[in-house]
C-alpha cells in the first residue's frame, strides 16, 4: 500500500465514467492503454491487492469490449487500423483503409487514392459533413458554400449542428486554428485550413485566434528557442497574407503569450490536472523516454479552445463556443480537449476537419515540409513550381500517348487533378477536365500545364500580399487587444 492510493481511487472513479463514453475503436484503445499503464504502476508500487484486482478486472473487461468492437485482440502500442473500425463492413474490395496511419506526425496509406476518410470517421468517432450539413451552412450564413465544402475537402466534423443551432438563436462563436512553425517556409498544404478559416470568418463575421506553437517545435525538433520564435514571426506573415481581418483576429506565439497571460496559464494547469500520463501515452504514443515538455504540451494546444484564455477579447466569459478548423491529423489534441472540457466546466470545442493536401509523389502521404521534393512552398518561384510539377507530380496517365488516347487517364490517383480540386474555383471547368482526362482527350502534359498555370499566379499573388505585411502589422496582429465583434 502506498500513500498515493487516495488519488488513485479518485482516478478510477473518473475513469469508470469515461469507459461508458468509449464509443469508437480509437477511444477504447486509448482507454485500454491508459488502464494498462495504471495496472503496471499499481503493481510496481505494490498497491493494495483489492485495488490491483479491481484495476485488472477493468482491464480485462475493456479487452473484451475491444475484441467485440473491432474483432481484433488489443495489442499495446498498435492502435486499431482503419479496417478494425468497421468489421461488419467486411474487407474493402481494393484493400483501401488497411494500414492507414493518421496522427499529428504521420500520415500514410498504401492506397493510391489516399486515406480512406469514411473509415477514418468511424475510427475517430467524428461525423461526416454530408449534403444536409453543407446545405444548412449555406442557409445559415447566406453564402454559396466554399469549394472545400462543395467538394468534400472539409469532410468531417464534431458538433457543427450545435454551433449552427446556437448561431441561429443569435449566440455566436469564435474560431481557433494554428500552425507549428518548424521552418521559415510554409507549403501550399498549410494554406488549406487558413483559406477555409478566412472564409468562415468572413461569412459568419466572428473573432479568430491563431496559435503559433513555437514551444511545440522547440520540444520536438532540433532547433533553438530563438529559431522557433523567429519562424513563428515569419509564418505569421504568411498567415496574415491569407487576408484575415485585423479587427477580428489575434495571432499569438506560445513563447510570448503564455508568460503574459495568467488566464491562459490557469487553463493550461487545469487541463494538465485532468489528463494523466497514461492517457497521453494512449492518445499520442509518448514513451517513458520522451521529455516532460512533450508530455504536457497537449494542454497548451487545448487551452485556446476555452474563451477565458483570452480575457482581452472575451473578458471573463468562459461559455463562448469555439470552432476549430484543421486537417484531421490534429484531431487527437481535440479529442483530449473535448474529454477534459466538461470536467473543468467549459463547453467542448466543435471541429471541422479537412482531408490532406497530398505530396507531389502521390496521395499515400500528405504534403510535408520535412520533404522538400514533396512540397510546393509559398516561396517557390514560377520556374520552381513548373519544374516540381513536371518532374515530381504523380500522374494517373498512361505510359504512351497512344495508350492514353485509347484508355484514358485515372483522375482519382492523379496528383495534378487532386491539386486542381483544391484550387480551381469553377466546378464546371473542373468536371470538364475530369471527363477529358478520363476519356483520354486531355493528356498528362496538358493537365500539368493547367495546374502550373493555376498555381503560379496563386503563389505569386500570395508572395505579393506577403511583401505588404510590415513588421508593424505583425506586431499589431500579435498584440493582445480587444477585437471588434458582437457575440
Ligand atoms: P502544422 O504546422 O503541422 O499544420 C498547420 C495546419 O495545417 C494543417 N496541415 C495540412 N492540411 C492539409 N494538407 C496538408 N498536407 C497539411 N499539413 C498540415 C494542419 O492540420 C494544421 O491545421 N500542432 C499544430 C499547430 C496548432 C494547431 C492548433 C493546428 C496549434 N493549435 C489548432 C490546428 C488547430 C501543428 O503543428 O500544425
Amino acid at each position: 500500500m502506498t500513500d498515493l492510493s487516495p488519488y488513485r481511487v479518485k482516478e478510477m472513479t473518473d475513469y469508470q465514467g469515461d469507459v461508458e463514453g468509449a464509443s469508437t475503436p480509437m477511444e477504447l484503445y486509448e482507454k485500454l492503454s491508459e488502464q494498462g499503464g495504471k495496472v503496471r504502476s499499481l503493481k510496481s508500487a505494490e498497491a493494495d491487492k483489492a485495488e490491483v484486482d479491481a484495476a485488472v478486472q477493468l482491464l480485462l473487461q475493456l479487452k473484451m469490449d475491444y475484441k467485440q468492437m473491432t474483432g481484433q485482440d488489443y495489442k499495446a502500442g498498435c492502435p486499431p487500423s482503419v479496417n478494425d473500425a468497421a468489421p461488419n463492413n467486411g474487407p474493402a474490395a481494393d484493400g483501401a483503409g488497411e494500414d492507414d496511419t493518421v496522427d499529428p506526425w504521420t500520415v500514410s496509406t498504401t492506397n493510391a487514392t489516399g486515406v480512406d476518410y469514411d473509415k477514418l470517421i468511424v475510427r475517430f468517432g467524428s461525423s461526416k459533413i454530408d449534403q444536409e450539413l453543407v446545405d444548412r451552412i449555406e442557409k445559415v450564413c447566406g453564402q454559396k458554400p466554399h469549394r472545400f465544402l462543395r467538394r468534400g475537402i472539409f469532410f468531417s466534423h464534431r458538433d457543427m449542428h450545435q454551433v449552427l443551432d446556437a448561431y441561429e438563436k443569435h449566440q455566436s462563436f469564435y474560431l481557433y486554428t494554428g500552425r507549428g512553425p518548424s521552418s521559415e517556409a510554409m507549403h501550399v498544404g498549410h494554406l488549406i485550413p487558413f483559406i477555409f478559416t478566412k472564409w468562415l470568418q468572413d461569412v459568419f463575421d466572428i473573432p479568430l485566434v491563431i496559435q503559433l506553437t513555437d514551444d511545440e517545435k522547440y520540444l520536438w525538433k532540433d532547433l533553438t528557442v530563438e529559431e522557433c520564435h523567429g519562424y513563428a514571426i515569419e509564418n505569421t506573415k504568411d498567415i496574415i497574407a491569407c487576408g484575415f481581418d485585423i479587427n477580428k483576429t489575434f495571432i499569438f506565439s506560445d513563447l510570448d503569450y503564455m508568460g503574459s497571460s495568467p488566464e491562459f496559464y490557469r487553463n493550461v494547469v487545469k487541463i494538465q490536472k485532468h489528463v494523466t500520463f497514461n492517457q497521453v501515452k494512449g492518445i499520442f504514443g509518448f514513451t517513458d523516454s520522451d521529455c516532460i515538455g512533450k508530455i504536457s504540451f497537449p494542454a497548451i494546444q487545448a487551452a485556446p479552445s476555452f474563451s477565458n484564455s483570452f480575457p482581452h477579447i472575451f473578458g471573463s466569459r468562459q461559455d463562448i463556443q469555439c470552432l476549430i478548423p484543421c486537417a484531421i491529423d490534429q484531431d487527437p489534441y481535440f479529442r483530449m480537449t473535448r474529454d477534459v472540457a466538461p470536467r473543468i466546466g467549459y463547453p467542448k470545442p466543435a471541429l471541422l476537419h479537412s482531408t490532406f493536401f497530398p505530396a507531389l509523389q502521390g496521395a499515400q502521404t500528405k504534403m510535408s515540409a520535412s520533404d522538400a521534393n514533396s512540397s510546393i512552398f509559398l516561396t517557390d518561384t514560377p520556374k520552381q513550381i513548373k519544374n516540381k510539377v513536371n518532374k515530381h507530380a504523380f500522374s494517373g496517365g498512361k505510359d504512351t500517348v497512344e495508350e492514353h488516347r485509347k484508355y484514358g487517364g485515372n483522375a482519382d490517383v492523379d496528383v495534378c487533378f487532386m491539386y486542381l480540386t483544391f484550387f480551381l474555383e469553377d466546378d464546371e471547368q473542373l468536371e470538364k477536365i475530369r471527363q477529358d482526362y478520363t476519356s483520354g482527350a486531355l493528356l498528362t502534359g496538358e493537365l500539368k500545364k493547367i495546374l502550373i498555370e493555376t498555381l503560379q499566379p496563386m503563389i505569386a499573388q500570395h508572395q505579393e500580399r506577403r511583401k505588404q505585411v510590415t513588421d508593424e502589422l505583425v506586431k499589431q496582429f500579435m498584440t493582445p487587444r480587444p477585437l471588434n465583434f458582437n457575440l
